[in-house]
Protein backbone atom coordinates (compact mmCIF):
# COMPACT_ATOMS: atom_id res chain seq x y z
CA UNK A 1 0.00 0.00 0.00
CA UNK A 2 1.55 3.51 -0.80
CA UNK A 3 3.01 5.49 1.75
CA UNK A 4 -0.30 8.49 1.52
CA UNK A 5 -2.82 6.10 1.86
CA UNK A 6 -1.29 4.47 4.14
CA UNK A 7 -0.56 7.88 6.23
CA UNK A 8 -4.10 8.68 5.55
CA UNK A 9 -5.81 5.81 7.17
CA UNK A 10 -3.16 5.96 10.09
CA UNK A 11 -4.85 9.35 10.59
CA UNK A 12 -8.39 7.98 10.79
CA UNK A 13 -7.71 4.16 12.60
CA UNK A 14 -5.66 5.21 15.63
CA UNK A 15 -2.19 2.91 15.17
CA UNK A 16 -1.66 2.52 19.03
CA UNK A 17 -4.88 0.83 19.11
CA UNK A 18 -5.91 0.28 16.00
CA UNK A 19 -9.16 1.15 16.39
CA UNK A 20 -11.51 4.24 15.22
CA UNK A 21 -14.19 6.33 16.91
CA UNK A 22 -15.62 8.16 13.66
CA UNK A 23 -18.34 10.56 14.05
CA UNK A 24 -20.97 10.26 11.32
CA UNK A 25 -23.13 13.75 10.68
CA UNK A 26 -23.66 13.05 6.99
CA UNK A 27 -27.30 12.14 6.92
CA UNK A 28 -28.33 15.25 5.33
CA UNK A 29 -26.95 14.36 2.01
CA UNK A 30 -30.57 12.48 2.10
CA UNK A 31 -32.55 13.43 4.98
CA UNK A 32 -32.23 17.03 4.97
CA UNK A 33 -31.84 18.54 8.06
CA UNK A 34 -31.91 15.18 10.54
CA UNK A 35 -33.19 15.85 13.72
CA UNK A 36 -29.97 16.98 15.82
CA UNK A 37 -28.27 18.44 12.53
CA UNK A 38 -30.42 21.34 11.95
CA UNK A 39 -27.11 23.22 12.82
CA UNK A 40 -24.83 21.21 12.21
CA UNK A 41 -22.01 23.35 13.40
CA UNK A 42 -23.48 23.79 17.03
CA UNK A 43 -24.20 20.13 17.32
CA UNK A 44 -20.03 18.90 16.22
CA UNK A 45 -18.49 21.58 18.09
CA UNK A 46 -18.61 19.94 21.17
CA UNK A 47 -17.77 16.45 20.01
CA UNK A 48 -14.76 17.34 17.08
CA UNK A 49 -12.05 16.87 20.09
CA UNK A 50 -13.60 13.07 21.23
CA UNK A 51 -13.25 12.11 17.38
CA UNK A 52 -10.69 10.07 15.15
CA UNK A 53 -12.28 11.51 12.20
CA UNK A 54 -15.56 12.84 10.99
CA UNK A 55 -17.62 11.94 8.16
CA UNK A 56 -19.33 14.48 6.56
CA UNK A 57 -20.36 15.96 3.26
CA UNK A 58 -18.54 18.67 1.34
CA UNK A 59 -21.27 21.65 1.69
CA UNK A 60 -21.54 20.99 5.72
CA UNK A 61 -17.54 21.00 5.45
CA UNK A 62 -16.93 23.99 3.64
CA UNK A 63 -20.06 25.82 5.51
CA UNK A 64 -19.37 25.18 9.31
CA UNK A 65 -16.26 23.29 10.01
CA UNK A 66 -13.22 25.46 10.98
CA UNK A 67 -10.06 24.53 8.24
CA UNK A 68 -8.08 25.43 11.36
CA UNK A 69 -8.89 22.01 13.23
CA UNK A 70 -7.28 19.17 12.70
CA UNK A 71 -9.16 16.50 11.86
CA UNK A 72 -8.99 13.66 9.56
CA UNK A 73 -12.09 14.09 7.07
CA UNK A 74 -13.97 10.71 5.92
CA UNK A 75 -15.79 12.84 2.75
CA UNK A 76 -18.82 11.43 1.73
CA UNK A 77 -18.81 11.40 -2.25
CA UNK A 78 -22.07 9.18 -3.25
CA UNK A 79 -25.68 10.71 -3.17
CA UNK A 80 -28.59 11.74 -5.61
CA UNK A 81 -31.29 10.58 -4.10
CA UNK A 82 -33.71 12.17 -1.49
CA UNK A 83 -36.35 10.43 1.38
CA UNK A 84 -39.55 11.40 -1.14
CA UNK A 85 -38.26 8.48 -2.65
CA UNK A 86 -39.14 4.80 -2.27
CA UNK A 87 -35.64 3.58 -3.74
CA UNK A 88 -32.61 4.95 -1.81
CA UNK A 89 -30.02 3.17 -4.06
CA UNK A 90 -29.82 4.73 -6.95
CA UNK A 91 -26.58 7.04 -6.05
CA UNK A 92 -24.16 8.53 -8.12
CA UNK A 93 -20.68 10.05 -7.43
CA UNK A 94 -21.67 12.94 -6.18
CA UNK A 95 -17.72 14.92 -6.32
CA UNK A 96 -14.92 14.76 -8.09
CA UNK A 97 -11.64 13.65 -6.64
CA UNK A 98 -10.30 17.21 -7.95
CA UNK A 99 -12.62 18.71 -5.13
CA UNK A 100 -11.98 15.38 -2.26
CA UNK A 101 -8.32 16.63 -2.64
CA UNK A 102 -9.14 20.21 -2.43
CA UNK A 103 -10.59 19.90 1.15
CA UNK A 104 -7.78 16.95 1.98
CA UNK A 105 -10.05 14.27 2.28
CA UNK A 106 -8.21 11.06 4.22
CA UNK A 107 -10.96 9.20 2.61
CA UNK A 108 -14.00 8.82 0.35
CA UNK A 109 -17.12 7.32 1.32
CA UNK A 110 -19.67 5.75 -0.63
CA UNK A 111 -22.86 3.58 -0.25
CA UNK A 112 -22.89 -0.02 -2.37
CA UNK A 113 -26.40 -1.59 -1.83
CA UNK A 114 -25.53 -4.98 -2.67
CA UNK A 115 -29.35 -6.98 -3.78
CA UNK A 116 -31.46 -2.98 -4.17
CA UNK A 117 -32.59 -2.09 -7.39
CA UNK A 118 -29.10 -0.09 -8.19
CA UNK A 119 -27.15 -3.01 -7.24
CA UNK A 120 -24.79 -2.58 -9.84
CA UNK A 121 -24.47 0.59 -10.40
CA UNK A 122 -23.27 1.31 -6.94
CA UNK A 123 -20.82 -1.66 -6.97
CA UNK A 124 -19.05 -0.46 -10.56
CA UNK A 125 -19.09 3.08 -9.04
CA UNK A 126 -17.75 2.00 -5.83
CA UNK A 127 -14.76 0.51 -8.18
CA UNK A 128 -13.95 3.73 -10.35
CA UNK A 129 -14.10 5.49 -6.73
CA UNK A 130 -11.57 2.76 -5.47
CA UNK A 131 -9.49 3.20 -8.98
CA UNK A 132 -9.20 7.22 -8.18
CA UNK A 133 -8.36 6.45 -4.25
CA UNK A 134 -5.66 4.66 -5.74
CA UNK A 135 -4.27 7.02 -7.90
CA UNK A 136 -4.13 9.99 -5.25
CA UNK A 137 -3.37 7.53 -2.22
CA UNK A 138 -6.88 8.20 -0.92
CA UNK A 139 -8.69 5.62 0.65
CA UNK A 140 -12.31 4.85 0.23
CA UNK A 141 -15.14 3.38 2.67
CA UNK A 142 -17.93 1.78 1.50
CA UNK A 143 -20.83 1.67 3.61
CA UNK A 144 -23.21 -1.35 3.20
CA UNK A 145 -26.67 0.30 3.07
CA UNK A 146 -30.04 -1.70 3.53
CA UNK A 147 -33.19 -0.36 1.31
CA UNK A 148 -36.31 -1.11 3.36
CA UNK A 149 -36.79 -4.53 1.98
CA UNK A 150 -32.89 -5.81 2.87
CA UNK A 151 -32.20 -8.13 6.01
CA UNK A 152 -29.51 -7.04 8.19
CA UNK A 153 -28.59 -10.63 9.18
CA UNK A 154 -24.69 -12.34 9.01
CA UNK A 155 -25.49 -13.73 6.08
CA UNK A 156 -25.90 -10.64 3.83
CA UNK A 157 -24.05 -8.38 5.75
CA UNK A 158 -21.05 -10.99 4.76
CA UNK A 159 -21.63 -10.95 1.56
CA UNK A 160 -22.35 -7.23 1.20
CA UNK A 161 -18.88 -6.73 3.03
CA UNK A 162 -16.65 -9.04 1.65
CA UNK A 163 -17.73 -7.45 -2.28
CA UNK A 164 -16.93 -4.17 -0.98
CA UNK A 165 -13.49 -5.05 0.04
CA UNK A 166 -13.15 -6.88 -3.22
CA UNK A 167 -13.65 -4.27 -5.14
CA UNK A 168 -11.27 -2.10 -3.11
CA UNK A 169 -12.60 -0.51 -0.13
CA UNK A 170 -10.03 -0.22 2.30
CA UNK A 171 -12.59 0.25 5.00
CA UNK A 172 -15.81 -0.75 5.56
CA UNK A 173 -19.03 0.50 7.40
CA UNK A 174 -21.91 -2.02 7.91
CA UNK A 175 -24.29 -2.57 10.59
CA UNK A 176 -24.05 -5.00 13.80
CA UNK A 177 -26.02 -8.13 13.42
CA UNK A 178 -26.13 -11.72 15.51
CA UNK A 179 -23.40 -13.33 14.42
CA UNK A 180 -21.09 -10.53 13.67
CA UNK A 181 -17.84 -12.91 13.93
CA UNK A 182 -18.68 -14.18 10.48
CA UNK A 183 -19.01 -11.00 8.86
CA UNK A 184 -15.17 -9.63 10.43
CA UNK A 185 -14.56 -13.08 9.45
CA UNK A 186 -15.14 -12.93 5.92
CA UNK A 187 -13.49 -9.11 5.19
CA UNK A 188 -10.33 -8.50 4.56
CA UNK A 189 -10.29 -5.08 5.73
CA UNK A 190 -11.05 -3.39 8.64
CA UNK A 191 -14.75 -2.75 9.62
CA UNK A 192 -16.79 0.21 11.65
CA UNK A 193 -20.15 -0.04 12.40
CA UNK A 194 -23.40 2.27 11.96
CA UNK A 195 -25.24 3.19 15.21
CA UNK A 196 -28.21 3.00 13.12
CA UNK A 197 -31.12 4.96 14.93
CA UNK A 198 -31.39 6.31 17.96
CA UNK A 199 -31.87 3.73 21.08
CA UNK A 200 -31.41 4.60 25.09
CA UNK A 201 -27.96 4.87 25.73
CA UNK A 202 -27.04 1.93 28.21
CA UNK A 203 -27.67 -0.23 24.58
CA UNK A 204 -25.76 2.21 22.11
CA UNK A 205 -22.70 1.59 24.62
CA UNK A 206 -24.09 -2.32 24.43
CA UNK A 207 -24.09 -2.15 20.63
CA UNK A 208 -20.20 -0.71 20.84
CA UNK A 209 -19.14 -3.55 22.83
CA UNK A 210 -20.38 -6.48 21.20
CA UNK A 211 -19.28 -4.91 17.69
CA UNK A 212 -15.34 -4.54 18.83
CA UNK A 213 -15.59 -7.33 20.72
CA UNK A 214 -16.71 -9.47 17.80
CA UNK A 215 -13.79 -7.72 15.81
CA UNK A 216 -14.88 -3.93 14.31
CA UNK A 217 -12.39 -1.53 14.62
CA UNK A 218 -14.72 0.71 15.89
CA UNK A 219 -17.78 2.89 15.05
CA UNK A 220 -18.55 5.65 13.03
CA UNK A 221 -21.52 6.51 15.08
CA UNK A 222 -24.30 9.43 14.42
CA UNK A 223 -27.55 9.82 15.98
CA UNK A 224 -26.83 7.57 18.97
CA UNK A 225 -24.56 10.81 19.74
CA UNK A 226 -25.15 13.65 18.49
CA UNK A 227 -29.27 12.75 18.86
CA UNK A 228 -28.27 12.28 23.03
CA UNK A 229 -29.05 14.87 25.43
CA UNK A 230 -25.35 13.89 26.50
CA UNK A 231 -23.48 14.53 23.54
CA UNK A 232 -20.26 14.95 24.52
CA UNK A 233 -20.26 12.20 27.51
CA UNK A 234 -21.70 9.81 24.85
CA UNK A 235 -18.99 9.77 22.41
CA UNK A 236 -16.30 10.14 25.17
CA UNK A 237 -18.21 7.19 26.80
CA UNK A 238 -17.73 5.07 23.33
CA UNK A 239 -14.23 6.10 23.39
CA UNK A 240 -13.48 4.58 26.47
CA UNK A 241 -15.09 1.01 24.80
CA UNK A 242 -13.12 1.36 21.42
CA UNK A 243 -9.99 2.67 22.49
CA UNK A 244 -9.35 1.84 26.43
CA UNK A 245 -10.63 -1.43 26.59
CA UNK A 246 -13.81 -0.86 28.74
CA UNK A 247 -16.96 -2.97 28.73
CA UNK A 248 -20.04 -1.50 27.91
CA UNK A 249 -20.52 -1.73 31.86
CA UNK A 250 -17.71 0.40 32.93
CA UNK A 251 -18.69 2.93 30.11
CA UNK A 252 -22.19 3.33 30.99
CA UNK A 253 -21.27 3.70 35.06
CA UNK A 254 -18.88 6.55 33.58
CA UNK A 255 -21.49 7.97 31.89
CA UNK A 256 -23.91 8.13 34.71
CA UNK A 257 -21.26 9.51 36.14
CA UNK A 258 -20.34 12.80 34.13
CA UNK A 259 -24.36 12.77 33.33
CA UNK A 260 -24.64 13.57 36.83
CA UNK A 261 -26.83 10.94 37.61
CA UNK A 262 -24.73 8.64 39.68
C1 LIG B 1 -26.07 6.69 6.35
O1 LIG B 1 -26.27 6.54 5.21
C2 LIG B 1 -24.99 7.53 6.81
O2 LIG B 1 -23.77 7.16 6.23
C3 LIG B 1 -24.83 7.61 8.30
O3 LIG B 1 -23.72 8.40 8.51
C4 LIG B 1 -24.65 6.30 8.98
O4 LIG B 1 -25.76 5.50 8.89
C5 LIG B 1 -24.11 6.39 10.44
O5 LIG B 1 -24.89 7.08 11.22
P1 LIG B 1 -25.83 6.44 12.32
O6 LIG B 1 -24.92 6.01 13.44
O7 LIG B 1 -26.71 7.56 12.69
O8 LIG B 1 -26.53 5.26 11.72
Amino acid sequence: MDWGMRNRLAGIIKPDTGRCVMLAIDHGYFQGPTTGLERPGEAVAPLLGYADALMLTRGVLRNVIDPGRRIPIVLRVSGGTSILRDDLSDEDITVSIEDAIRVNASALALSVFVGGPHEKETLTNLAKLCDEGQRYGIPVLAVTAVGKEMSRDARYLRLACRIAAELGAQIVKTYYCEGFEKVVGGCPVPIVIAGGKKIEERDALKLAYVAVSAGAVGVDMGRNIFQSKWPAQMIQAVRSIVHDGKTDAQAWEEFQHATGRS
